[in-house]
């Protein structure tokens, strides 16, 4: 086994296999740990700089499962035409993700997506692509929080409200301490003073309406 933060474990219970991709596979711990818990029977994991993929294969080698993994140097989905059960994007930002599902992707069932930053546009770009979300909820990793997207074909979009901080679906403790850190955050930046109209005010004013709730 291999050993898993909160968010890779988390990400790792939503893997619906037998066919896998692991896009942006990176260290490989997911793809690999997916193969030895018998969470996919094959993974293709794929990744657009060789060297990074080159670490999930050597870990792939070290733990066994080279037979089971096939790892491509690829933008994307652009090497991949197999039918996915579960595809998975995670540690990128949203206007990559955007970028990789507007481009050429292979049938899938069911994403699973973890933006590191500007989750919203992450978000839409699942809705343009014709998916929904079944779950999407808050892991706490460390000081960090990381939000994770569970999306099928055909299923309502988001509402405008839900694009920035999600459904809170399901429920937990770690949505209600993002929220809190987040208004404490811009509470602290402009401490007292009046946030100027924008982006930043509107956020605030999403923040407030969800604590309030
Ligand atoms: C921060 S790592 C994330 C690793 C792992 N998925 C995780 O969540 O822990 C991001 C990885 O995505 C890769 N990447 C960035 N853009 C990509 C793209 N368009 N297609 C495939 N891989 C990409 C990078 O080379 C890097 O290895």
């Amino acid at each position: 086994m291999i050993k898993l933060d909160s968010r890779l474990k988390a990400l790792l219970s939503e893997i619906v296999g037998p066919i896998v991709a692991d896009v942006g596979c990176d260290h490989g711990k997911l793809s690999v740990e997916a193969l030895i818990g018998d969470y996919a029977e094959k993974v293709i994991a794929v990744d657009i700089s060789p060297l990074s993929l080159n670490k999930t294969i050597e870990l792939a080698n070290e733990k066994g499962v080279s037979q089971r993994i096939d790892c491509r140097v690829s933008n994307g989905f652009e090497t991949i035409t197999e039918s996915l059960d579960t595809a998975v994007i995670a540690g990128l930002g949203g206007y990559e993700i955007k970028d990789i599902l507007s481009k050429k992707v292979p049938d899938i069932k069911r994403l699973v997506i973890c933006p590191h930053q500007n989750t919203a546009v992450a978000r839409k770009a699942i809705n343009e692509f014709g998916y929904g979300a079944v779950r999407d909820y808050v892991v706490k990793s460390g000081s960090k929080f990381y939000q994770i997207i569970v999306a099928e074909k055909g299923l309502m979009p988001y509402s405008q409200k839900e694009l920035r901080f999600g459904k809170n679906l399901p429920k937990s403790k770690d949505f209600d301490d993002m929220i809190i850190s987040r208004k404490k955050v811009l509470e602290d930046r402009f401490a007292g003073k009046e946030i100027p109209e924008g982006e930043m005010l509107n956020e605030y004013e999403e923040l407030v309406a969800i604590c309030s709730r």
